[in-house]
Parts: structure tokens; C-alpha cells; sequence
């Protein structure tokens, strides 16, 4: 499907509210499936990689339904038991394929994971090697899905993770709550922390802090979750804001754990006009509303090192961001988002020079140089990525001439909502 994008001459205003989190949207299936007994999961997310966790865990057996379209009710055991075979797709989703693989490692069953041609791409060496480690049996085609996974007795174990990664991280956490003896996990810069807040919360024996975590095997007792707004959602609206002018709106319920929130750190490091409001916790996370105003004189930063976890799935829109921004940001040590949805930095910027952006790709990173106005008249591909897909939406705000998105339905994977919420700002 070709979306096309005109600029917009009156900048975006209102109030919005930003879908769930997908992180912790996975996270609450995963969890309350293991946990012991009944609970309800509001404000989940409506997006594909999420709807492929529920759909896995209810072939594991577990009680799963939905009470309206963003309202799960889970009635579990605490035991997983597949029906209908064992082999179980996580579709389009890393988090699925690389978390689940912690959770069936030490169960009593063996299984099978499968996903879609680009998770089939996507490198599984980084789970495969620690959870080995731990008496996994995993089975793959040259460190690529399919997974076979046989079921084993896992021991814990004391790891260091030279990859900042919560998809490892939480993969090695979820085997150590089912293994014997405890799990101790560090890892060069702290990634999102999600699952130690949510294992928290459903009373798992664990502790964390800046320099690891230490799990004991433990059982999960179900509790409500409501899930917080997603920042990287949030993302993609605050920079349509910061350079669409005339814009100036709210964006309620945005989740603002500190592991998440270094697009606020470098937006304001620009001299982003933002502000955060009315903020408060939900289910352990931190959550508030962001007033995104446009600013007429953005400038250039640099974004590396310890800041790169902190917004790794928002480098693609701080690339059009930064095209906006006197001077030149410079992007480094992101050298893993070739390995996301699509290959991040080849295609993020080839697809940009289409439409006369100047950034040039580097090994571990992009350089883009501002501010130069953005002509447009070219069509960009999503390379089947949903981040790219939006970012490329919001380059479309504010070029002259208008673009054409290639692949925009991929949208769906995290955020279906996305057009219909932008569409409030414009009314
Ligand atoms: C995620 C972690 C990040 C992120 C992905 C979601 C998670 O991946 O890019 O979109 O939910 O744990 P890595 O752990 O591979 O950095």
C-alpha cells in the first residue's frame, strides 16, 4: 500500500493519547501466563508483534480472552501445556521469539518457535549462547529461527552481556525464574528494565539496580495490569511537533521509565520547547503527559555510547528530527540496529536521500547535517519496517513537494492507530 503525505501548513494541535506500550504489553501476556491465578490487562496494545504473544500463549494452553479490543482477561495455572502441537509463530516480533525461547527453555516439553521471513533473518546467537549456558537445548539453522528448543532442567548462572540488549537481558531472567540456583545479570549499559519492574510487581524474588540484576527462582502471582502509553509511539508526534510550525499539543499517558526516555534527553539537548505534566506510577512505571511545542531553532547533538539503549527504536525519527537542527548529529555505537525489523541504517538512509535529506551512513551510525528544507517528490520504502514507515510519514509534514510511503501498512506491527491519532491533531 502507497501512502502519500503532503505537507501540512497549519502544524498540529489538540490533545492526544498514545496506545500501550509494547514492551510491557508483551511483557504482561508472558508474565500473567506464568503467574498463578486470574487477572485483567487494560490498555493493551492493538499492534501485530503483541497479538502474536497472546496468540502463542493461548496454543501454551493458557486461558487468554479478550473482554473489549483493549482488555485481556487471563486465567492461568501457572503452567503452560500446548494444545494443538508444538510449534508456536511469533511472526514478525523479536521480543516474542527471544523472551519465549527463556520461558520454554526449562519447561518440561520441547517446542518449536518459527517467524516471518524478516524474523527469520534476525540474529538468535545473542539468547542462544547464554541460555546454553544454563543447560538450554536450542537448535537453529546457523543461529537463525527456526528455533527447536528441547525442554531441560536449567541451572542459574552469572552472565555478562557485552550487548546492551532487554531482549537477551529479560530472555536469561525468565530462564533463571525457572531454573535452579540464582541468575546473576550485568550487561555494558542498562537497557529498558520492564521485566524486572513487572517480575516485581508480580512478587518474583529480584533485584536490580544500575550494575544488574539478581533473580532467585520464584512464583508469579497474577495481579491487574494497566499499561502505560508508549514513548517510542510517542516519539514520532513529538518530533512532527518539534518541526511542523504552528504545532503545539499534549500528549497524554506516556510511559517515562528513565531506561526509555533518552528521546526527552536529547530533544531537550536540541532545546526542544517540551515540558511534562501530571506526572505519576502505574503498575511500577513511571507515566505523565509531554507538551510538545514547534521550535523554531533546533540544534545539532551527539547521541552515543549509554544514550543508545535509552532510544534505540527512536534513531529513525531522530534522523528526520535531526535534519531540522543547526549543525551536524552525529550518531554512533548504534552499530545493532542493523539487526532490528529491517537493517536501520542502510535503509533509513538511502530512503532519505530520496527525498533530499543530507545524512550519510556510517558503520555504527548516520551523520546528518542541518538544516537544509526537506524537497520531497520521491518514494521511500518501508523496507517492511514500522518505524521507518512512520518516520518517513512525518519527513512528508514538512517537504515541499509531497512523498509516497511504499509499505505503510506495516504501521500495524506496533501502532495501527497511528494515522487515525495524527489525523486528531490536523482536524
Ligand atoms: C525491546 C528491546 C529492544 C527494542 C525492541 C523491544 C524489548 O531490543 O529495540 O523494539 O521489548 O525488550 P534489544 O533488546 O534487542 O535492544
Amino acid at each position: 500500500m502507497i501512502k502519500t503525505v503532503k505537507k501540512l501548513n497549519n502544524g498540529l494541535k489538540g490533545e492526544i493519547t498514545i496506545p500501550a506500550d509494547k514492551s510491557i504489553s508483551h511483557r504482561a501476556i508472558m508474565f500473567s501466563s506464568i503467574a498463578e491465578g486470574n487477572c485483567t490487562i487494560s490498555n493493551f496494545s492493538n499492534g501485530a508483534d503483541c497479538r502474536s504473544t497472546l496468540n502463542l500463549f493461548k496454543k501454551l494452553g493458557v486461558e487468554i480472552n479478550y473482554i473489549d479490543e483493549k482488555t485481556v482477561y487471563i486465567k492461568s495455572t501457572g503452567r503452560l501445556n500446548p494444545i494443538n502441537g508444538n510449534v508456536f509463530d511469533c511472526g514478525n516480533s523479536g521480543t516474542t521469539m527471544r523472551l519465549v525461547s527463556g520461558i520454554l527453555s526449562g519447561q518440561n516439553f520441547d517446542s518449536v518457535l518459527i517467524g516471518d521471513t524478516s524474523l527469520s533473518k534476525r540474529p538468535m546467537k545473542r539468547i542462544i549462547e547464554p541460555l546454553s549456558l544454563m543447560g538450554a537445548k536450542i537448535e537453529s539453522t546457523d543461529n537463525h529461527a527456526p528455533l527447536k528448543i528441547c525442554g531441560q532442567r536449567l541451572h542459574g548462572m552469572e552472565y555478562f552481556s557485552k550487548l546492551s540488549s532487554a531482549q537477551v537481558k529479560s530472555s536469561v531472567l525468565l530462564a533463571g525464574l525457572n531454573a535452579e540456583g540464582k541468575t546473576i545479570y550485568s550487561e555494558i549499559y542498562p537497557s529498558r528494565n520492564h521485566t524486572e519492574i513487572m517480575l516485581k510487581y508480580l512478587g518474583a524474588d529480584i533485584i536490580s539496580d544500575d550494575k544488574g540484576v539478581i533473580i532467585t527462582p520464584s512464583t508469579l502471582i497474577s495481579k491487574d495490569i494497566n499499561i502505560v502509553g508508549d514513548i517510542s509511539s510517542a516519539a514520532f508526534f513529538i518530533a512532527a511537533g518539534l518541526i511542523t510550525k504552528g504545532s503545539s499539543f499534549i500528549i497524554k499517558n506516556v510511559g517515562l521509565n528513565q531506561t526509555r526516555t533518552g528521546i526527552l534527553d536529547v530533544v531537550k539537548r536540541m532545546g526542544a520547547d517540551i515540558e511534562l505534566l501530571n506526572v505519576r506510577k502505574e503498575a511500577g512505571e513511571d507515566v505523565g503527559d509531554i507538551k510538545v511545542q514547534y521550535t523554531e531553532n533546533l540544534k545539532s547533538c551527539e547521541i552515543s555510547g549509554k544514550d543508545i539503549p535509552r532510544l534505540i527504536d527512536e534513531l529513525p525519527i531522530i534522523a528526520v528530527l535531526a535534519s531540522q537542527a543547526e549543525g551536524q548529529t552525529i550518531v554512533k555505537n548504534a552499530e545493532d540496529l542493523r539487526n532490528k525489523e529491517s537493517d536501520r541504517i542502510t535503509s533509513l538512509v538511502n530512503e532519505l536521500k530520496k527525498i533530499g535529506i543530507h545524512i550519510e551512513e556510517t558503520p555504527d551510525g548516520f551523520i546528518v547535517e542541518g538544516k537544509h528544507s526537506i524537497k520531497g517528490g520521491a518514494e521511500l520504502n518501508s523496507c517492511h519496517d514500522h518505524r521507518l514507515a512512520m518516520s518517513f510519514y512525518v519527513s512528508g509534514l514538512i517537504s515541499e513537494k509531497e512523498i509516497g510511503i511504499d509499505g505503510f501498512e506495516w504501521t500495524k506491527i506496533s501502532f495501527p492507530e497511528f494515522e487515525e491519532i495524527m489525523s486528531e491533531l490536523t482536524d
